[in-house]
């Protein structure tokens, strides 16, 4: 597992950056600022997929690179002094499985770097990867995150 730790902070730094919020000062607000980017980004997806948006490839390649970059920065702003403040939804279970969450954090990074090594070149690739990068983003949330609204 440790292992595994150091290969997602060494991609962390090779996707530019991220790396440096595992010493962020507010872990709280920067993972919500993740996701609400990644939430954004799989939007753009779900508007292309009900037609609200027409097929856009490079739109679409910029969104699973988001969700990619996220993927892999994410796990790094869960520090122990982290678990209350600032309104969180992460739940508990993330300090008492963190092996099994990084697990879910690697399966959303498998699948929006397959949708950048195969980009949608279609609406039917838009719609396959949203389903595959969607799955991803409730298996976590299911066990992972609590919703406080
Ligand atoms: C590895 C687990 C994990 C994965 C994968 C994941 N999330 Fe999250 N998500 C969380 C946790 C934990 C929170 C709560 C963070 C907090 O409040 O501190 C969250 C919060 C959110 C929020 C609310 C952000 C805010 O504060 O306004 C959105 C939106 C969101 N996720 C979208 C997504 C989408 C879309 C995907 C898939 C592309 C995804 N998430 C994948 C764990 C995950």
């Amino acid at each position: 597992m440790i292992r595994n730790l150091t290969l997602l902070a060494t991609a962390g730094i090779l996707a530019g950056g991220i790396a440096a919020a595992a010493a962020s000062d507010d872990p709280i607000a920067d993972r919500q600022m993740m996701m609400k980017n990644t939430g954004a980004a799989i939007g753009t997806l779900a508007k292309m997929a009900k037609g609200e948006m027409e097929f856009d490839a490079t739109a679409a390649n910029l969104a699973v690179r988001t969700m990619n970059n996220a993927a892999i920065g994410f796990v790094h702003l869960f520090p122990e002094d982290s678990m209350e403040g600032g309104d969180t939804e992460a739940g508990p279970k993330i300090w008492e499985d963190m092996a099994g969450f990084v697990e879910k954090a690697r399966a959303m990074e498998t699948v929006t770097a397959d949708a950048i090594a195969f980009p949608a070149e279609s609406l039917d690739d838009v719609k396959e990867q949203l389903g595959k990068i969607g799955g991803t983003c409730k298996a976590c949330h299911d066990d992972y995150r609590v919703k406080k609204s």
